[in-house]
């Protein structure tokens, strides 16, 4: 959501610019633009609605472009249609200052109802514009672009990571951030500004994250950060550890494809250092056996697929742990009034560990003297930094809108920490703790077993593509399951599906099935399978046609009633959904395909929630 990048040094700050939006884009945009200063042209800001494309080729790629200073950004529109001029970057009144802004501004209106009062005129409908015209104004009243900017940050209410130029200031762009990701990249031939990791890695792996309240001046040789009352602070280096490639397709047709026959190993990545001698051991948290004995409660917050891993993990950690865990959407728990107190565990999950709502849920719960714990896979991500713990998920940097890689893995660690808890619990008897660890150890393999084995979803869903509307079904981890299934297709193929708990049918969704609708019957809890069978007969009876999910050992019961059934490993039960999951990917992938969607960038969505 929103992408910014800043570059000032010895090249051409256009066409880095462009290639750091480039590889921005899967964070979900709908305009785009940039601005560049040179001696001679001053600022020059070109900016256009729609792809990045169009953008670079109205300036040809950025040769147009002359300047070794710029700032760059994808915009997601929440205050203003998606057009032109409402795209950034937005440019004050004389034309001397040049901002990009992503983030809320959430007193702007009244802001700029006393601009307006000052006669400035404003020619967007968005709130960044009302911070460069700000700017401006403070900028006239002091004369310091710095000082400005202080000035004008403690009048904006709100979110925002900031990327600002002056026609004043040849060498200098100034940064700021308040509960939106910014980083600082350290390169060779000058340093930039970004949202994320990705935008820079071609350039640099030397980084730093901002923190919240920080102002950074950045020059072609030096970056220095200042807190908000402007007194300089020291800036903590990061290296990044992945490689360029792990952000690009590397030949596959989708970044979504990619990272979906890339599960395997980033399960393998994630779990195999936090399995020693069969224990497993997580270094990186400090949760000591009292503390989890003391406590009374578990919350699992998150949303969209992360919230669906916690929905699996319910089911796997009261049974693991006989401790009641309730799963949250972060949206509703902020608002709700949590019962929440010192002897709450929250668990957070989030891919980026940006998502605005989980972010502010994690920050209500720890308000209310909770312990917090974040399975994050963003290193260095505001939810990383702010939670007690952190886990983190190494599943390297994920493109495609729709989450599969994260997903995995998130499921992996949050089983190993629910099993690391039970043991300190002593919930757990020695025998189950080893046939999890070593089920835990075969995934991998397993998971490449599906991956090796496309062509059967393949062939599925090249008969089932034209539906328009598909049902999940299944019971306790089935069903868990069958939400995230259910959200990567509609995510990606635009059809509209649900999913449903089986034994919920005749309460309400068996009245929608008719001779021919399509329902994924998921039936590979093998503790209900009887049950959920019942169910795929159910349906069957009403004329729906089924494609069933199952383990090797009632593919032969499935296959009476369904009409075409995919086979996964079978698993330890807990980890079950590991394996069911990856088919249901692959559907909704080719599904897509099918449907000529654009899987990797799907319309309305973003990879990283930013906004409420
Ligand atoms: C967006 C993404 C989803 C993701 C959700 C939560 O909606 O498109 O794929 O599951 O945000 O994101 P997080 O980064 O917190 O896991």
């Amino acid at each position: 959501m929103c992408g910014i990048i800043g570059f000032v040094g010895r090249e051409q700050a256009a066409p880095i610019l462009l290639d750091g939006l480039a590889r921005m884009e899967y964070r979900g945009y709908d305009s785009a633009g940039i601005a560049v200063r040179s001696d001679t042209l001053g600022l020059q800001v070109r900016k256009t609605k729609g792809r990045l494309q169009a953008l670079s080729d109205m300036v040809h790629g950025g040769v147009d472009l002359e300047g070794a200073l710029g700032i760059g950004h994808t915009r997601w529109a929440t205050h203003g249609e998606p057009n032109d001029v409402n795209a950034h970057p937005h440019v004050s009144e004389n034309g001397s200052i040049a901002l990009v802004h992503n983030g809320i501004i959430e007193n702007y209106m009244e802001l700029k109802e006393q601009l307006l009062r000052h006669g400035v005129t404003f020619a967007s409908d968005t709130d960044s514009e009302v911070v460069a015209q700000l700017l401006e104004y403070h900028y006239k009243e002091c004369g310091s672009m710095l000082e400005a900017v202080g000035r004008c940050l403690r009048r904006i209410e709100g979110s925002y990571a900031l990327g600002i130029i002056c026609s004043d200031y040849p060498n200098a762009l100034i940064a700021a951030r308040k509960d939106s990701p910014l980083i600082l990249g350290f390169g060779e031939n000058g340093n930039f500004i970004a949202s994320d990791v990705t935008a820079v890695i071609r350039h640099t792996r030397d980084v730093a994250y901002m923190n919240d309240g920080e102002i950074a001046v950045v020059t072609a040789d030096s970056i220095d950060v200042f807190d908000s009352e402007l007194s300089p602070l020291e800036v903590e280096h990061h290296q990044v550890d992945w490689d360029v490639s792990a952000a690009e397709k590397g030949g596959y047709p989708h970044f979504m494809f990619k990272e979906i026959m890339e599960q395997p190993e980033a399960v393998r990545k994630t779990v195999s250092p936090r399995i020693r001698d069969g224990r497993v051991v997580l270094d990186d948290v400090r949760l000591t056996a009292d503390y989890v004995r003391d406590i009374s409660r578990i919350f699992i917050i998150a949303c969209g697929s992360s919230y669906h891993v916690g929905m699996v993990s319910k089911y796997n950690w009261e049974r693991l742990l006989r401790r009641p865990v309730q799963v949250d959407l972060a949206s509703e728990f902020r608002y709700s009034d949590p019962l929440v107190d010192r002897r709450t565990l929250v668990i957070v999950i989030s891919q980026s560990g940006e998502t605005l709502d989980t972010m502010a849920a994690m920050r209500e719960a720890k308000r209310r003297g909770a312990r917090t714990l974040a399975v994050v896979n963003v290193v260095g991500s505001s939810i990383a930094r702010e939670a007690d713990d952190v886990l983190y998920t190494w599943a390297g940097p994920e493109i495609a809108v729709a989450t599969t890689k994260a997903y995995s893995t998130q499921l992996v660690l949050m089983d190993l920490i629910g099993l690391y808890l039970a043991d300190l619990l002593g919930t757990v008897s020695a025998e189950e703790y080893a046939a999890i660890v070593a089920g835990v150890q075969a995934l991998p393999e397993q998971m490449q077993q599906v991956t090796d084995r496309v062509e059967d979803v393949q062939y599925f869903a090249s008969r089932y593509f034209n539906h328009d509307s598909i049902f999940f079904i299944g019971r306790n981890l089935d069903y868990a399951m069958g939400l995230e299934g259910s959200l990567k297709l509609k995510e990606i193929s635009y059809i509209h599906s649900e999913a449903y708990a089986s034994g919920e049918l005749k309460h309400g969704t068996i009245s929608l099935i008719e001779p021919g609708t399509l329902v994924v019957a998921l039936g590979t809890h093998a503790a209900l399978f009887d049950k959920a069978m019942s169910n795929v007969v159910e349906v069957k009876a009403r004329g729906a046609e089924v494609l069933a999910v199952t383990t090797g050992r009632f593919r032969e019961k499935m296959s009476k009633t369904a009409d075409a059934v995919v086979v996964v490993p079978e698993a330890h039960p807990i980890l079950q959904p590991s394996l069911g999951v990856v088919p249901l990917q692959l559907f909704a992938y080719y599904v897509a395909l099918h449907r000529g969607c654009d899987i990797d960038k799907p319309r309305n969505l973003a990879k990283s929630v930013t906004v409420e």
